[in-house]
């Protein structure tokens, strides 16, 4: 019987990373999730084993690292405390994880390291992939400020990928649940006048390209993680709006989101990119859900 492979999954918690835990155990790999938080009483998740510092796994042959944590960006209003907050959780995170990897015997033969779409900035409808460039902003310094800090890696592991995640689409976490009650209500209109993209992906396809990029010996570099389709906001609404058979006309002044939200809608909601996953689909990926109408059929 070969021996599984270790991962080690921080974030293996939080809404992306609990569904690739569950993934990567089907896959045959052995997962240890980092995590802050006691996990007493969960016991749908017997496979997996919780640790709470890096310290007590030294001893183990590592395959992959597979780094998600940080705090979430929609939690509280951004203060200027609040965002240094969200950037120095996955920064230092990431280099506690790359002094681990240094003092490990063995170093594990893969890093792959969480990014999002956000690092290129606020763009009209130019399409970008991963060797466009990136326009400042702070979803820019955040995810700039995250790459890098993964990329000290890069002599101390055989590969790096970094992954810039779109908007993940799951029934039980991210965008999408918040998003359903105002749809529902017939308020999920347009938000502004609705023409900003969203690069979005549906958490099957999110999970299914990661364990990709562990398998793949060939995977390095940046890969955009995000459907072969982004949608206008607006298509967005219109779309989650026929899914629920209600029409998606009223819409959101900027103005009144801005109030609501401050500047995480100014960064997240009224602003977008139009990414393609071009090095994923070069690498022979295949999406279960490539389009947004079977995305959203499948989740709701
Ligand atoms: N969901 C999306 O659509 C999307 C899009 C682009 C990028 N991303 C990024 O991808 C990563 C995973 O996303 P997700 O939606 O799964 O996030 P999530 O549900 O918020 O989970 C994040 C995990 O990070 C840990 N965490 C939270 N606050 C932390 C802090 N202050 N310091 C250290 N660890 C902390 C938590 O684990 P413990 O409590 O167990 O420690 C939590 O389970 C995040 O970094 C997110 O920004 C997500």
């Amino acid at each position: 019987m070969t021996k599984r492979k270790n991962i080690l999954v921080t974030g293996g918690t939080g809404f992306i990373g609990s569904t690739l835990t569950q993934y990567l155990v089907g896959q045959g790999y052995h997962v240890t999730v980092l995590t802050r938080t006691s996990q007493e009483g969960r016991n749908n998740l017997d496979q997996i084993d919780f640790v709470s510092s890096l310290n007590t796994i030294r001893n183990s042959d590592w395959y992959g690292i597979v780094n998600l944590a940080g705090e979430p960006l929609n939690k509280v209003r951004w203060s200027v405390r609040q965002k240094e907050k969200i950037i120095n959780s996955r920064v230092t995170l990431t280099c506690r994880i790359n002094d681990w990897i240094r003092d490990l015997q063995v170093p594990p033969e893969i890093l792959i390291s969480g990014s999002a779409v956000g690092w290129y900035g606020h763009w009209d409808d130019e399409c970008l992939d991963e060797d466009s460039h990136n326009r400042e902003g702070f979803s820019n310094e955040l995810c700039g400020a995250w790459e890098s800090a993964a990329f000290e890696a890069a002599d101390l592991v055989s590969r790096i990928c970094i992954i810039r995640l779109g908007i993940v689409l799951g029934s039980h976490g991210g965008s999408l649940p918040a998003m359903l009650l105002p749809a529902k209500l017939g308020l999920g209109g347009p938000m502004s006048n609705g023409s900003q993209w969203w690069s979005w992906i549906h958490i099957a396809d999110t999970v299914r390209s990661i364990a990709m990029l562990l398998k793949n010996g060939q995977a390095n570099g940046v890969f955009n993680l995000t459907a072969p389709t982004p949608v206008t906001q607006k298509t967005f609404a219109t779309t989650l709006g026929k899914q629920l058979n209600r029409s998606a006309i009223l819409p959101l002044p900027g103005l009144i989101i801005k109030l609501m939200m401050g500047e995480f809608a100014e960064e997240v909601l009224l602003n977008g990119q139009r990414v393609l996953p071009k090095k994923l689909l070069d690498a022979g990926f295949e999406f279960n859900y490539p389009n947004l109408p079977d995305a959203l059929s499948q989740l709701l």
